[in-house]
């Protein structure tokens, strides 16, 4: 098989590159170990910035999203049993996020691959980029119990952080920049309506806890637990009465219990791979960098680097010129540290790790009330939370 970019991994990385290089007219065939309704199904972010928003909608892809999606302006910030709302628009001259699953996000590329796209192989499983450092990179691939190859003129590793593509980069050559964290969250889907119209982080003695949602109808919760949690150790009411304590306020604001339909752990990470790009062979999303998910950013950084790899490809066939490639990793890792540095910030403000001090404590109140009570502190938090620029 041949094509002109070889892309591994149907996550939203891969689905939303493979539509905007079918936009472009040029071709792609996207390879993904997983089946469809795997793909479809994992739970995992929830928060779209202004920018992906306006990325999806503009391949075509945006139809449902503009439907059903929850436009928010703002966010809660609750910590010291205060509630303190910060206003997206008016901080930032008008720019919000939008509350749309990554589930919905690749189920409506999925549909529009399969519809009109190049070919979308399902448990289709990479085993090696080879050559990536030549004008001829190949896939090695397993599908339908067979091994292939896959002969490209470019290939996207999109194929998330425990993907194969960012082993094709020689030891040598690559610099890894990692942080782990000493807890996770537990994550929970509850069918009952949100207990507030918008998302509200809190930071509590007890540790962090996120009120989230899918839809008018269906609660997403997170609570910070310690690392290697199980989250099957975690009774529905212990978790109800957890997230009770950590959201409690001076107000009548009351939190609706529901059944829980889901429950998981996700371990915090920070981590980026430079460079993101080896000769022909470039890595897009979670595969070249993770952030805590604090900041609601890696899907987001995700759509950031495809959008940035289409336009440097399309620039290439255009007019012949590679420099849009060749600044391809610089101009992502700009915005990629930006992401890692916000989701950090986030994440040490609003969680309790082990063994932290009284004195730690009050810091993060200090810099929270600061939020509260500046402008300029404020402002710095929406505009990174609402997304910085693509490239
Ligand atoms: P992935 O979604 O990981 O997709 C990679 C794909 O490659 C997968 O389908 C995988 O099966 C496939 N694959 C792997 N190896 C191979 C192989 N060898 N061959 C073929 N295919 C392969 N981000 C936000 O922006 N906002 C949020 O609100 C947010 N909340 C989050 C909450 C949680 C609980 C978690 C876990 C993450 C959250 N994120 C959030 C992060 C976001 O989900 C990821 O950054 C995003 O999924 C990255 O997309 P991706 O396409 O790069 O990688
Ligand atoms: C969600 C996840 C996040 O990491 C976040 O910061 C906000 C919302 C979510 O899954 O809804």
């Amino acid at each position: 098989m041949r094509t002109t970019v070889g892309i591994i991994g149907a996550g939203p990385a891969g689905l939303l590159l493979a539509r905007l290089l079918h936009n472009a007219g040029i071709d792609a065939v996207v390879l993904e170990s997983r089946d469809r309704s795997y793909v479809e199904r994992r739970q995992r972010a929830g928060i779209l910035e202004q920018g992906t928003v306006d990325v999806l909608r503009a391949a075509g892809a945006g139809e449902r999203m503009d439907r059903e999606g929850l436009r928010h302006d703002g966010i809660e910030l609750r910590f010291d049993r205060r509630r303190h709302r910060v206003d997206f628009p008016g901080l930032t001259g008008g720019r919000s996020v939008t509350v749309y699953a990554q589930t919905e996000v690749c189920k409506d590329l999925i549909a529009l691959q399969l519809q009109g796209g190049g070919p979308l192989l399902f448990e289709a499983e990479a085993l090696a980029v080879e050559d990536a450092d030549t004008d001829a990179p190949r896939i090695r691939f397993r599908h339908e119990g067979r091994e292939d190859v896959l002969e490209c003129a470019y290939v996207v590793g999109c194929d998330g952080f425990w993907g194969v593509a960012r082993k094709a980069v020689p030891a040598g050559l690559a610099h890894v920049f990692e942080r782990t964290y000493p807890f996770g969250w537990l994550g929970i889907l509850a069918d009952v309506p949100p207990s507030h119209d918008e998302l509200v982080y809190a930071r509590h003695d007890r540790g962090f806890a996120l009120l989230s949602m899918r839809s008018p109808a269906v609660s997403r919760l997170y609570l910070q637990v310690p690392d290697g949690t199980d989250a099957g150790t975690w009774s529905d009411e212990e978790i109800w009465d957890e997230l009770e304590r950590r959201f409690e306020t001076d107000d009548d604001w009351r939190l609706e219990r529901g059944p829980i339909t889901q429950k998981s752990v996700t371990p915090m990470r920070s981590y980026v791979h430079e460079p993101m790009r080896h000769g022909r062979l470039f890595l897009a999303g979670d595969a070249a960098h993770i952030v805590p998910p604090t900041g609601a950013k890696g899907l987001n950084l995700a759509v950031g680097d495809v959008v940035t790899f289409a336009r440097a490809l399309t620039h290439r066939q255009e007019t012949g010129s590679p420099e849009l490639l060749d600044a391809y990793s610089a101009t992502c890792l700009r915005r990629v540290w930006q992401a890692e540095r916000f989701s950090y910030d986030m994440t040490a403000l609003l969680h309790t790790a082990p063994g932290a001090t009284a004195f730690e404590g009050r810091l993060q109140l200090a810099r929270l009330d600061r939020i509260a009570s500046s402008r300029a502190a404020e402002t710095d938090l929406a505009e990174a939370y609402t997304g910085f620029p693509f490239g």
